[in-house]
């Protein structure tokens, strides 16, 4: 373990998984606005957005999502050992490349959250905000997450989050009381 920015919380790293357009993005932005009124350092690391950069060189097949997590999880171990709230929103469909993820965290000494974004498959293709599901049913996309790729649902994660049974404020809300329940300001 590192010698830490001078924070007023323990670094640890929450753990956004779920299905495309389970709502993890917005959850998690608005969870990092949340949390920096309350004067948290955070950093958001969002799959799509590493896809255009530390891992644009990946893709959907089973052994790429398996080293996209794997860098994703290295990465926000590091920021958590900065001592920051790493929040990371990636669907991360397997059981064990979470568990590789947790691995990661906890080798520094850092806190592992698993937030399962628990919106179920007709919600999210419902939704289809980048048009990827209309896709993949109609044969244009292959491998898509829930489609024809699967998504192991966390057994026991720390926290599930209904977002088709509950506002986006109210799924916030318990984000946002859990981390102040499980980092503490000190
Ligand atoms: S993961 O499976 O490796 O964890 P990641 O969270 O980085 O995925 O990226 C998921 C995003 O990539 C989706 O939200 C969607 O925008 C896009 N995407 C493109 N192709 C696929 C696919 N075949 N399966 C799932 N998501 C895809």
């Amino acid at each position: 373990m590192q010698q830490s920015l001078k924070s007023a919380h323990s670094g640890a790293v929450i753990w956004l998984t779920g299905l495309s357009g389970a709502g993890k993005s917005t959850l998690s932005n608005a969870l990092a606005q949340t949390l920096h009124s309350l004067h948290y350092s955070h950093y958001v690391l969002d799959g799509d957005r590493l896809r255009e950069g530390l891992n644009a060189n990946l893709g959907f097949s089973p052994a790429d999502r398996t080293e996209n997590v794997r860098r994703v999880g290295e990465v926000a171990a590091l920021f958590a050992d900065a001592g920051l709230i790493c929040i990371v929103a990636v669907i991360s469909p397997y059981a064990a490349d979470r568990a590789t993820a947790r691995a990661a965290a906890e080798r520094m000494g850092r806190a592992f959250h698993e937030v399962h974004v628990a919106t179920d498959l007709a919600t999210c293709e419902a939704r289809d905000p980048k048009g990827l599901y209309r896709r993949a049913r109609s044969g244009q996309l292959q491998g898509f997450t829930g489609i024809d790729a699967p998504y192991e649902i966390p057994q026991a994660p720390q926290l599930r989050v209904q977002t088709a049974a509950q506002s986006v404020d109210a799924s916030v809300m318990r984000l946002v009381d859990y981390v102040k329940q499980h980092c503490p300001l000190l």
